[in-house]
């Protein structure tokens, strides 16, 4: 049996691993450590609550002492660090929670992997570690950190004490870097799950800048795919860009998601851009394709048609979203008030 300490796991990325884990293998028992940030959402575990290879743990991982009693109670052979704050416009209103969880979280988990053996920890990082492209070429893993958010710069500080700590003390850490994910339990901050919901409201659906800034979309389901993989055979001390080869511009997307809902294009409104806009995001993920067999299995214009429908069917749980904090965020975020 693996005994695999989950951290995020109530997210969007972590429940959706959790879940894929779950229900395809009996070889595994995972405690999820979650803080219950406003990014949080226990209902996105509602199945595997009722798993007994299952065990939620509400905590932070900056907590030293909680993180200390959970290896000594589980003795965990994997860790996989999905914890974090995550949202880029929320790191330019305020970054301190940024540098809190995604830098001394990081460091808590790695001191206490230092403290007991394990097998491997996954460290989830994110392509944006690597700044910004032009109209050419793709991120590898020996491009230049270059990271321009406090969001991407939190990011990059973490995965270099990871390689770090491998480097130094043997900790047996691999670092993921993919790119930007899509599918159910994506809190609705982000680019995809905002249109969707705002159409679905008749809300303005607010482009930044000129709506031509490309990102590389994977199905949520492909990454966690690839984390398994790297989980099973990774090289620690190694980086693994993940990747589908799905570059879109926002505002093709935006398009693409008005013409599933069949809403028209006047809800579109272009709004000022977000400060240090990264313009373009693409990932060569050739590495982990060749050397450990990963390959995305979904189409995006079939994994879209799968979200939106996810979104139409679980009304509930966006509706409990949007009615609480999210109200707060998004006047700050927009200037504009959500209008039910
Ligand atoms: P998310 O914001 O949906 O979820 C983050 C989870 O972490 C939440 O459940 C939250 O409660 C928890 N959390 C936050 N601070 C914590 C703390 N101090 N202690 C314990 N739990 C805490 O994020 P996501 O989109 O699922 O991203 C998961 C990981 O994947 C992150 O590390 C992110 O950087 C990375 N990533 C995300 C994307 C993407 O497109 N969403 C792409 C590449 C990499
Ligand atoms: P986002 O989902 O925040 O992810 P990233 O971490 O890649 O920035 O944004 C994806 C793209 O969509 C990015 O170019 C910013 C843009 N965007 C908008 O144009 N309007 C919005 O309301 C949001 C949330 C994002």
């Amino acid at each position: 049996m693996r005994r695999i300490l989950v951290t995020g796991g109530a997210g969007f990325i972590g429940s959706n691993f959790i879940n894929y884990i779950l229900d395809s293998r009996d070889d595994v028992v995972i405690v999820n450590l979650d803080k219950l940030t406003y990014a949080g959402n226990p209902e996105n575990l509602a199945g595997a609550e009722k798993n007994r290879n299952y065990q939620f743990v509400k905590g932070d991982i900056c907590n030293n002492e909680l993180v200390e009693y959970l290896f000594n109670k589980h003795s965990f052979t994997n860790v996989i660090n999905f914890a974090a704050e995550t949202h880029v416009d929320r790191s330019i209103l305020g970054a301190e929670p940024f540098y809190n969880t995604n830098v001394i979280g990081t460091n808590v988990l790695l001191e206490a992997v230092r403290r007991h053996k394990i097998e491997k920890f996954i460290q989830i990082s994110t392509d944006e570690v690597y700044g910004s492209l032009g109209p050419e070429g793709l991120f590898q893993e020996t491009t230049p950190l270059s990271p321009n958010s406090p969001y991407s710069s939190s990011k990059a500080a973490a995965d270099l004490m990871v390689l770090a700590y491998h480097h130094t003390y043997g900790v047996p850490g691999v670092i993921t870097r993919c790119s930007n994910n899509y599918g159910p339990n994506q809190f609705p901050e982000k680019l995809i799950p905002l249109m969707i919901i705002n159409a679905l409201n008749g809300q303005k659906l607010p482009v930044y800048g000129d709506g031509m800034n490309v990102r590389d979309w994977i199905y949520v389901e492909d990454h966690n795919r690839a984390v398994e993989k790297v989980m099973e055979r990774g090289k620690t001390g190694q980086i693994y860009n993940i990747g589908a080869g799905c570059e879109m511009k926002n505002l093709e997307i935006i398009k693409l998601i008005l013409s599933i809902l069949g809403r028209q294009e006047n809800l579109i409104e272009f709004v000022a851009d977000r400060p240090g806009h990264d313009r373009r995001y693409a990932i060569d993920s050739s590495k982990i394709r060749n050397e450990l067999g990963w390959r995305p299995v979904f189409e995006f214009n079939d994994a879209i048609r799968k979200t939106v429908e996810w979104y139409l069917k679980n009304r509930n749980w966006w509706e409990n979203i949007i009615s609480g904090e999210y109200r707060r965020y998004y006047k700050l975020q927009y200037g504009d008030t959500l209008s039910n």
